[in-house]
C-alpha cells in the first residue's frame, strides 16, 4: 500500500473542523453547555485514539465528566483483543439504558476494535438499539461527520466498512496528562498472529511520515511533556512502507536530537525485527530510556511455530543477550499467553523455563481467549479452563516472585525519576518512574510533578518501589 493511497486529503480533515462548528450549533440548542464523557477499554493505542476523540468533541463546545447521567454524549472507545474486555463493554453498555431514560436525548457511540468485527457490528445493531453511532477505528477521523449525521438524522448510523486502514494528519487532540503523553508513529499491522485479531480490525501497518512525528515530537516538548511513549502495534517495522528510508532505530535519533530534557518510550517491539541497530540506538541516544517490552507470547517452539510469532525460543533469548549487553540495566517486560489451544503441560513448563531464564521485571500474563476469524480459533483445543487457570496461576507466582526479588536489588541504589502525579495516599503520596519505566512512591511536594528528581530507593515489592527524595 502506498503512503499517497492512504493518506486522507488534508482538506477533508479540516472539513471535518468546520463540521465540529455545526454540531456544537445543533448541541447548543439542547443545552447550554454539552457534556461528555470518553470510556477507553483496551490498549495504549486506544488510550491515544480516545484522545483524539476529546479533541473533537471540545471543538464541539462539550467539557467533560465521568458521570454517566450527567453527559450529552457518551463515547465507548472498545478493544477486541480478548472476550473479557468484550464482556465489560457490553455489560457497560447494557447499563446505559437508564442513563437514556433518565436523559432520553443522550447520544451513545461506540467505536473501536470491538465494532469492527462484522459479528459485533451485527450484534449491536439488533440487541442493543440504545446506541445511536457504531464506528470503527478506520473512521475516527471522520467523527464530526458522523455524529452530525446522528444529530439531524434521528436515526442510527453504523461506519464499520472493512479497510486496510487510512492515515489522518492534524486532528486535534485533548491529552490527558501534562507529564506523559502518547505519541502513535504507525496504525496496523501485518503480523497476522494465529491467535490475535488485531490485524482484522486494525488494518495494515501504515507509517506516519518521519517529519509529521517529530513535529508532533517537538510540540509535545515545548509544551512542557517530559515522557513520550511512541506507539505502534509492532514499532520495528516502522518505515518499511515508505518510500523515505527513515526506519525506527533512525526515527528515534531525529527525536533524541530534539532540544530538552525529556524521555522516549515506546512499544510495541516484535522479538523478530527488533534489531542490533535498535539496541545500539537505544544505547547511544541519551533520551531514550532503557526499558523494552518484548512480548515472547511462548517459551515453547512448537507452540511459537503454530503462533506464527516467526522465532524460536533459542533466537528470543539470543535477542535478550544482545540487548542486555547494549543495554545491561535494560528493563524488560513481556507478554504471554497461556492455555493456547493444544498447549501441554511439558510445552507450558517451556514458558516457565523461559520466564526463569530471562527474568522480567514485569510480565503482563492473559489465558488464550478465542477470536472470531483467526486461524487458532478453529484449532483443537482440548484442554479445560481449569487447566488453564492453573497454568495461568502458577506463571503469575512465578512473574510475581521475580518482580519482587528484581525490585528487591534496587535497595539502597540512587536513581533519576520523573514525577508524573499523586498517588492518593499517604505517606507516599506522589508516584514517579525510573528511566526504566518501574513505578516508584516517593513522599513529597506536590510541586515535584513534572520533574526529575534523585531518589534513594528504601524498599520495593512486587508491583512497586518506595524512596526517598534527595
Ligand atoms: N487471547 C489472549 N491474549 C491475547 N493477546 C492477543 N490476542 C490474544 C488472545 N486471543 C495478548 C498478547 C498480546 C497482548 C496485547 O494481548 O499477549 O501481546
Ligand atoms: Fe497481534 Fe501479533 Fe500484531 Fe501483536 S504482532 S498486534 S500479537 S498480530
Amino acid at each position: 500500500m502506498k503512503i499517497e493511497k492512504k493518506l486522507i486529503d488534508p482538506a477533508q480533515v479540516r472539513r471535518q473542523e468546520e463540521l465540529c462548528l455545526e454540531a456544537a450549533a445543533l448541541l447548543r440548542e439542547r443545552t447550554e453547555r454539552p457534556l461528555a464523557l470518553v470510556d477507553t477499554y483496551g490498549c495504549q493505542q486506544n488510550e491515544a485514539d480516545s484522545e483524539k476523540l476529546r479533541g473533537f468533541l471540545a471543538e464541539m463546545g462539550c467539557a467533560f465528566t465521568e458521570d454517566e447521567f450527567a453527559a450529552d454524549i457518551i463515547v465507548v472507545n472498545t478493544c477486541a483483543v480478548r472476550e473479557h474486555a468484550e464482556m465489560r463493554v457490553l455489560g457497560n453498555v447494557g447499563a446505559l439504558n437508564h442513563t437514556k431514560k433518565a436523559k432520553p436525548s443522550q447520544i451513545i457511540a461506540l467505536c473501536g476494535c470491538m465494532v469492527q468485527q462484522p459479528h459485533m457490528a451485527q450484534k449491536v445493531k439488533a440487541s442493543y438499539p440504545v446506541v445511536d453511532l457504531v464506528f470503527g477505528p478506520h473512521e475516527l477521523w471522520r467523527f464530526p461527520e458522523l455524529l452530525l449525521r446522528v444529530l439531524t438524522g434521528h436515526k442510527r448510523v453504523f461506519a464499520t466498512e472493512q479497510s486496510d486502514g487510512v492515515l489522518a494528519e492534524g486532528l486535534p487532540s485533548v491529552r490527558d496528562g501534562k507529564v506523559k503523553a502518547w505519541l502513535s508513529i504507525m496504525y496496523g499491522c501485518n503480523n497476522f498472529c494465529s491467535y490475535c485479531v488485531v490485524p482484522y480490525v486494525r488494518g495494515r501497518e501504515r507509517s506516519r511520515r518521519p517529519e509529521d512525528v517529530v513535529r508532533e515530537a517537538e510540540a509535545l516538548v515545548a509544551a512542557g511533556y517530559k515522557d513520550i511513549t511512541l506507539l505502534g502495534q509492532n514499532v520495528n517495522s516502522y518505515g518499511k512502507d515508505l518510500d523515505c528510508g527513515v526506519n525506527f532505530a533512525q526515527l528515534i535519533r531525529r527525536i533524541n536530537d530534539i532540544p530538552g530534557d525529556f524521555l522516549i518510550r515506546f512499544m510495541t517491539s516484535h522479538p523478530k525485527d527488533a534489531t542490533e541497530e535498535l539496541f545500539q540506538t537505544m544505547a547511544a541516544c541519551e533520551k531514550c530510556a532503557h526499558q523494552l517490552h518484548l512480548p515472547v507470547q511462548a517459551g515453547n517452539d512448537r507452540i511459537l511455530k503454530v503462533m506464527n510469532r516467526n522465532y524460536t525460543a533459542a533466537q528470543y533469548l539470543e535477542k535478550v543477550a544482545l540487548a542486555r549487553r547494549y543495554m545491561p540495566d535494560l528493563v524488560l517486560t513481556t507478554d504471554i499467553i497461556v492455555g493456547f489451544p493444544g498447549e501441554t503441560e511439558e510445552e507450558f513448563e517451556d514458558t516457565i523455563r523461559l520466564c526463569e531464564a530471562v527474568r522480567y521485571d514485569a510480565m503482563f500474563t492473559f489465558i488464550y481467549s478465542k477470536r472470531v476469524g483467526t486461524p487458532a480459533a478453529s484449532m483443537p483445543d482440548p484442554y479445560t479452563r481449569a487447566d488453564k487457570q492453573r497454568h495461568f496461576d502458577r506463571l503469575t507466582e512465578v512473574s510475581n516472585r521475580i518482580s519482587a526479588e528484581k525490585h528487591r536489588e534496587y535497595e539502597g541504589r540512587t536513581l533519576r525519576v520523573l514525577v508524573d502525579g499523586e498517588t492518593g495516599r499517604t505517606p507516599y503520596n506522589l508516584s514517579s518512574r525510573t528511566n526504566g519505566g518501574r513505578l516508584v512512591h516517593l513522599q513529597g511536594e506536590p510541586a515535584l510533578i513534572g520533574q526529575f528528581v534523585r531518589v534513594k530507593i528504601t524498599g520495593g515489592n512486587t508491583w512497586a518501589l518506595y524512596g526517598e527524595a534527595l
